[in-house]
């Protein structure tokens, strides 16, 4: 199968306080690689601070990493882009990946539809009737519909956190890299996220990487599961094979309390 998202000896770390030099600080991620296949939905798990948010932001180029290299396939003859610690991805090919984290980063002046419709129109070029089309059909596949007209400040956490689901694929993306997307949503909701991106990733071969605590959504969505813990992938496999026949001692652990 090809590769989606390829992910060489990253290593990555933060200062922990102003005046330590990065260089000096612990490693949070230990030359991690793994790799998740083209047109596939994988799902990254692991304890609270294993770096799970500091794999996706490395990914996405949003923060500098210390070493190794990220290579992301952009769908079928578009190519690789690829970028390292002496390379940033280039905006163009940053605009490639759909991101919804933890903290929504919504446009707060804007209504919920002009968040999807403003990047289409300003950076890909697309009329704002096709804009309009596709905002109103990733709102509705979100029961956010109601809401189109609503300034992001009058919506509930949970319709907020949709919104920003709905925009990340505002722009098509050939990458999707999502963070605890469902924390704030009820079970009709969750189910609502999986089909929209299950659909997402089926019609366009795109590639998902997403992180999750809540297993049952890691269970239905995921095609392979993969475990972070002490800095790399510890184990890599197969969503039933992960949650059935867990070979690992601590990752049998770690699934004991859920
Ligand atoms: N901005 C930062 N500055 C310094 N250290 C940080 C920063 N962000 C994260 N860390 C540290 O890096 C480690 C990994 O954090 P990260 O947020 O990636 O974990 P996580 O697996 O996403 O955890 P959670 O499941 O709680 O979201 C933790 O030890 C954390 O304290
Ligand atoms: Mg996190």
């Amino acid at each position: 199968m090809a590769t989606g998202i390829e992910i060489t000896k990253l290593t990555a770390r933060y200062a922990s306080s102003p005046t330590q030099v990065a260089a000096n600080a612990p490693d949070v991620l230990k030359n991690l690689s793994m790799r998740v296949g083209a047109g596939t939905i994988a799902m990254v798990v692991g304890p609270s601070g294993a770096g799970k948010s500091t794999l996706l932001n490395s990914i996405a180029g949003l923060q500098p990493i210390a070493g190794g290299y990220v290579a992301m396939c952009l769908g079928s003859k578009k190519g690789v882009m690829e970028h390292g610690r002496d390379t940033l991805l280039l905006p163009k090919d940053r605009r490639r990946i759909g991101i919804a984290f933890q903290q929504s980063n919504l446009w707060s002046h804007f209504t919920v539809r002009e968040n999807l419709t403003h990047p289409q129109i300003k950076l890909a070029g697309v009329s704002r009737a096709d804009a309009n089309r596709w905002a109103d059909e990733l709102l509705s596949a979100l029961v956010l519909e109601d809401q189109a007209h609503k300034g992001v400040g009058e919506l509930s956490g949970g319709q907020r956190q949709r919104v920003s689901i709905a925009r990340s694929l505002s722009l098509r993306p050939d990458i999707l890299l999502f963070d605890e997307i469902t924390a704030n949503q009820d079970p009709e909701n969750v189910n609502r996220v999986f089909n929209l991106i299950r659909s997402y990733v089926q019609s366009t071969g795109c590639t998902a990487l997403t992180v999750s605590h809540d297993m049952g959504f890691v269970r239905k969505i995921a095609d392979t599961v993969h475990f972070l813990h002490g800095g790399i992938i510890r184990v890599e496999a197969p969503t039933a094979t992960f949650f059935d026949n867990p070979q690992d001692e601590i990752v049998s652990k770690f699934l004991q309390a859920f």
